[in-house]
């Protein structure tokens, strides 16, 4: 009886073994076929996924007669830029401006159906999203000639500091601003980058949202800046335009 129960116990092992190897001979027989299969998968989600950054730059044609070639903005900050900002947010952006909930009666005609359709939004936003700006001056070889130094410098974008108490700043800054906005205020995912904008425009906007005229977030983040004092804002502002360069 004992014997019988270990024989048959020996038994379903061996039977366990075999299945076991087979199991491990045919996971390397179809590895081959599972890559081939995976390539397949990626080739085909490449098309759906990435945005066509010619037609963006195409698009950024009607735009830059506003926003700038490189979308650097001007007017010291009537026109916002839009060169590096995150794609998740200009295209929510440019929807809240289609949609009208949030007003922007200049760039309404540009953001119609007809002139903006979704995917236009997708890759105008993809292609504003890979200018980078740099924040300092390039240094030139004597061999570089004026156009080298031109396009090179062109698109060097530096906020100039501001007034305020840096340490105020700060502190209002990292604690009730980078948990969405980033501790160096580069913005993730929706939520804007501040660091790189022009000052006043950037107060304009605190001013829209303590006004309510524009909604700063879902869950009502509004509150946070109402809360703030006029100087606080300054303050913010003063260090966030220190944040530009991090070797500093
Ligand atoms: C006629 C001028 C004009 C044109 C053309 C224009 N914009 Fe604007 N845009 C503005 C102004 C003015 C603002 C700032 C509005 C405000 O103060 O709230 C703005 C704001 C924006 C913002 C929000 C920036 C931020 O930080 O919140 C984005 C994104 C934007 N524009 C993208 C575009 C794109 C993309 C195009 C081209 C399809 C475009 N704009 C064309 C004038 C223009
Ligand atoms: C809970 C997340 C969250 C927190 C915390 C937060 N923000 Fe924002 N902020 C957002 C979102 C989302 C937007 C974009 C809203 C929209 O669509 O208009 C925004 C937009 C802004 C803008 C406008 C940017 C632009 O390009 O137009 C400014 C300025 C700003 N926030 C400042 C602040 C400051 C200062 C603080 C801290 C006192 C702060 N935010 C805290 C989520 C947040």
């Amino acid at each position: 009886m004992r014997e019988r129960d270990l024989i048959a116990i020996k038994e379903a092992g061996q039977i366990g073994e075999t299945i076991r190897r087979t199991r491990l001979f045919e996971i390397k027989e179809f590895a081959p076929m599972h890559y081939a299969l995976l390539l397949i998968l990626a080739l085909l989600a490449v098309p759906a996924t990435a945005q066509d950054l010619d037609k963006g730059k195409e698009i950024n044609g009607t735009c830059a007669g506003c926003h700038g070639e490189y979308g650097a903005g001007g007017k010291k900050g009537e026109y916002p830029r839009i060169a590096g900002q995150r794609a998740a947010y200009i295209e929510h952006s440019l929807r809240s401006f289609r949609a009208r909930t949030r007003i922007n009666i200049p760039m309404f005609p540009y953001t119609q159906e007809r002139e903006l359709h979704d995917e236009d939004i997708r890759d105008v936003a993809a292609y504003l999203t890979s200018i980078e700006l740099p924040t300092k001056w390039p240094e030139f070889k004597d061999t570089d000639d004026a156009l080298a130094r031109l396009t090179a410098t062109e698109k060097v974008m530096i906020i100039p500091r501001v007034d305020g108490n840096l340490d105020n700043g700060k502190d209002i800054f990292q604690k009730q601003c980078a948990s969405c906005h980033g501790k160096t205020a580069k913005g993730r995912g929706k939520f804007p980058m501040l660091v790189g904008q022009y000052t006043n425009y950037l107060m304009r906007q605190m001013e829209a949202y303590i006004r309510g005229e524009r909604a700063h977030d879902e869950d009502n983040s509004r509150g946070i800046l109402a809360t703030l004092k006029p100087s606080d804002l300054q303050d913010i502002l003063a260090y966030v335009t220190t944040l530009q360069d991090p070797q500093e």
